[in-house]
């Protein structure tokens, strides 16, 4: 028994004596390991007498579950003197001032964004999401897009792999799948704008396969066509930050607007010079109209009882032509030479005050 209590005695000091949890796991292996002295011990049981070998088994159990105690403690002292260090080492000081020598800018279709956010923000729009994979239902059924009819080829989709009930998710083609979910989880009033990422399978000069949209809903009991066009109105001035911009609403077609338009905004172009404002030529910018009613009743709201408009923005577009980028496709490129130029600064927050993007 003597053996015992000095074995127990001098692991009992090697564990102490243990610098880090690697030497720790040493002391472990080289006592209760497949070749550690208490596991020789434990063999050695074999050849005693069944007497000797009850009362000495007894002990070894006790001192195996003494050292096995003692190496758990270190370990939870050594474990908690190492989270402690790395506490002291990677502390940061949150109170220090930005570097202004950084590199980073926010990205133009980001500052595009929270520009127009800004804009609606101030005219009591609320901002809606939905997701970027959607169903049939919410990205064309809802939207008065009849089944087979070629208004779903029109928007290039790209179709998930069908699912067991043989129906396919896409990824949204417009964010007007937004206005559904919308108004099937609000009840109007409803003033909503829903920026986000949208898909199309289409790639070249002024297609990317994924781009941005804003997409604006209002429902009421009296809105009416006089309502969309002062809010766009108010729109283009704000962003543009021109005063007086003449626009004019040209008849179009989209399944979801009765009647609907797509609107231009006058601009002059001199020596390869683009001008918004009063000028000699129109430039494209959004869709809109009035909502149809087959899709308030999709909705489930009464089209006696509620009319509202809807307009749909181009992110990258509009973004193209406040600050003068050519080439749509390196918004994607994540060239640093381009983001270093066209980036804004982080600190730099769009407001209608402040004038938006400076
Ligand atoms: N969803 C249309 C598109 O992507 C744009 C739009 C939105 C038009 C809302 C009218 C009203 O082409």
């Amino acid at each position: 028994m003597d053996d015992l209590e000095t074995l127990r005695a001098e692991l009992t000091e090697a564990v102490e004596a243990a610098p880090d949890l690697a030497a720790l796991d040493e002391v472990r292996v080289a006592a209760l390991g497949k070749k550690g002295r208490v596991t020789a011990l434990m063999k050695s049981l074999g050849g005693m007498d069944p007497e000797q070998r009850k009362a000495f088994g007894q002990e070894m159990n006790r001192v195996k579950d003494a050292v096995a105690r003692t190496i758990e403690q270190r370990r939870a002292t050594l474990e908690a003197a190492a989270l402690e260090d790395r506490l002291q080492h990677e502390r940061i000081d949150v109170t220090l001032s930005a570097r202004p020598e950084g590199t980073g800018s926010i990205h133009p279709i980001s500052q595009t964004w929270d520009e127009v956010v800004a804009i609606f923000g101030q005219m009591g729009f609320a901002v809606a999401e939905g997701p970027d994979i959607e169903d049939d239902f919410h990205n064309f059924t809802a939207l008065n897009f009849p089944p087979d009819h070629p208004a779903r080829e029109m928007h290039d989709t790209f179709f998930l792999p069908e699912r067991p009930d043989g129906s396919r998710h896409v990824l949204r083609t417009h964010t007007s799948p937004v206005q559904i979910r919308t108004m099937l989880s609000q009840k109007p009033p409803i003033r909503v704008l829903a920026p986000g990422r949208t898909y199309r399978s289409d790639s070249d000069m002024t297609h990317t396969p994924m781009f941005h949209q804003v997409e604006g809903l209002v429902i009421d009991q009296a809105t009416h066509m006089g309502h969309l066009k002062g809010c766009l109105q108010e729109f283009v001035e704000a962003y543009f930050e021109v005063d007086d911009v003449p626009m004019r609403f040209r008849p179009s077609f989209f399944p979801f607007t009765e009647p609907s338009a797509e609107v231009d905004i006058g601009c002059s172009r001199k020596d390869g010079d683009l001008r918004i404002g009063a000028g000699d030529d129109w430039l494209e910018i959004l869709g809109c109209g009035m909502v149809h009613p087959n899709v308030l009743r999709a909705c489930g709201l009464d089209p006696a009882e509620y009319q509202g408009f809807a307009f749909g923005v181009g992110l990258e577009r509009i973004a193209m032509l406040k600050y003068g980028i050519p080439d749509l496709r390196t918004f994607f490129e994540s060239d640093l030479r381009w983001l270093r130029h066209y980036g804004f600064g982080a600190l730099d927050v769009p407001t209608l005050h402040g004038g938006l993007g400076r």
